[in-house]
């Protein structure tokens, strides 16, 4: 079987396989995705798997230090030592991911400038969701419970993705993800249960404005991702963005009701004839006009991230001009 080479688009004709060797090595490795292998960095890969790695996982790295941007506004003003402590430690884990997930791409044979180079430039993108702003304290929360669990339901099935320098990653990636999400929900349900009424209708504020931008995250609906398809072909994908979606909101509504706000979606009811909840229609042009760089902080959350690589040009050019010096005695030793 080798129906990579009858899906791919036209800008990847070049991947054709050409060569009965190539066509036998496709052979191999559909038939090692199909016994549930794993494919290691050294394993022969068609172009059109590598290209599609490369994508997911730099966008999924940018999203990483792109989304330090909005919670890192918080550290100075957080109400207590506590909530500095955990937030601080929540923003540098995001960091962390993002440098195991750079990491992961670059065993792909990409290398970390190019990656880096395409997001300053605007080529690469990254989850819109963090182009939205964080208003009030409670945005934080609401980013921890909201946010990074939708993350969540994203990513514990990339942890058995088909490329395992991938799927490791996301094995500690979920690991801390899972205390990103508790220590939002905490803190919300602290404000809900011994909060002023100015606290709570903060809560309420922040849900409404953050609902709908999380239900964005799984991206477009299935009908509008043709290239899910092949990822889950692949085993990079293993379950559908309609799929997690309706997962998410199901695992979420009873989460609402014990803090006691509302989901700003009339529409939203349990369906027991489908077991699921039902919900309101997704505003699909503001998930595009956000995608196309229009949403309310893309321009300044890129001016930070290329901000951030300027001001620290000295410490790459210190570092490198120190590996340098110490070459020849790491050759003597
Ligand atoms: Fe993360
Ligand atoms: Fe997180």
């Amino acid at each position: 079987m080798y129906t990579q080479a009858m899906s791919v688009g036209p800008q990847d004709q070049a991947t054709k396989l050409e060569s009965v060797e190539d066509r036998q090595r496709n052979e191999a490795f559909e038939s090692r995705i199909d016994e549930g292998d794993f494919i290691e960095a050294k394993d022969w890969m068609p172009e059109h798997y590598r290209k599609t790695l490369v994508r997911q996982i730099s966008q999924h790295a940018h999203s990483e230090i792109v989304g330090m941007l909005p919670e890192g506004n918080w550290i100075t003003r957080a109400p207590t030592l506590k909530r500095k402590a955990i937030l601080l430690a929540k923003v540098q884990d995001e960091g962390g991911h993002g440098l195991y997930l750079y990491s992961a791409a670059e065993t792909l044979g990409t290398s970390r400038d190019q990656m880096l180079d395409a997001l300053h430039t605007g080529k690469a993108k990254y989850s819109s969701i963090f182009n939205y702003p964080t208003l009030t304290w409670a945005d934080i929360g609401v980013v921890g419970w909201l946010v990074d669990g939708a993350a969540i339901m994203n990513q514990v099935p990339l942890c058995r993705c088909s490329y395992g320098p991938y799927a490791r990653a996301m094995i500690r990636i979920c690991r801390e993800e899972s205390f990103h999400q508790r220590q939002g929900y905490e803190s919300l349900l602290t404000m809900m249960r011994d909060g002023t009424d100015a606290q709570k209708a903060m809560v309420q504020d922040a849900v409404n404005r953050w609902w709908w931008p999380s239900l964005m995250m799984f991206g477009p609906a299935d009908k509008d991702s043709p290239n899910s398809e092949q990822s889950m072909r692949w085993g990079i994908k293993r379950l559908t963005n309609d799929e997690l979606r309706q997962k998410f909101v199901d695992a979420t509504v009873p989460q609402a009701e014990l803090l006691g706000i509302t989901l700003p979606d009339p529409d939203l009811k349990w369906n027991a004839e489908r077991e699921h909840h039902d919900f309101g229609a997704i505003d699909w042009n503001e998930f595009w006009r956000v995608v196309g760089g229009n949403g309310p902080c893309n321009t300044e959350r890129l001016q930070a991230r290329v901000k951030a690589w300027d001001d620290g040009a000295w410490v790459r050019d210190a570092a490198l001009a120190h590996a340098r010096k110490r070459a020849p005695e790491a050759r003597a030793a």
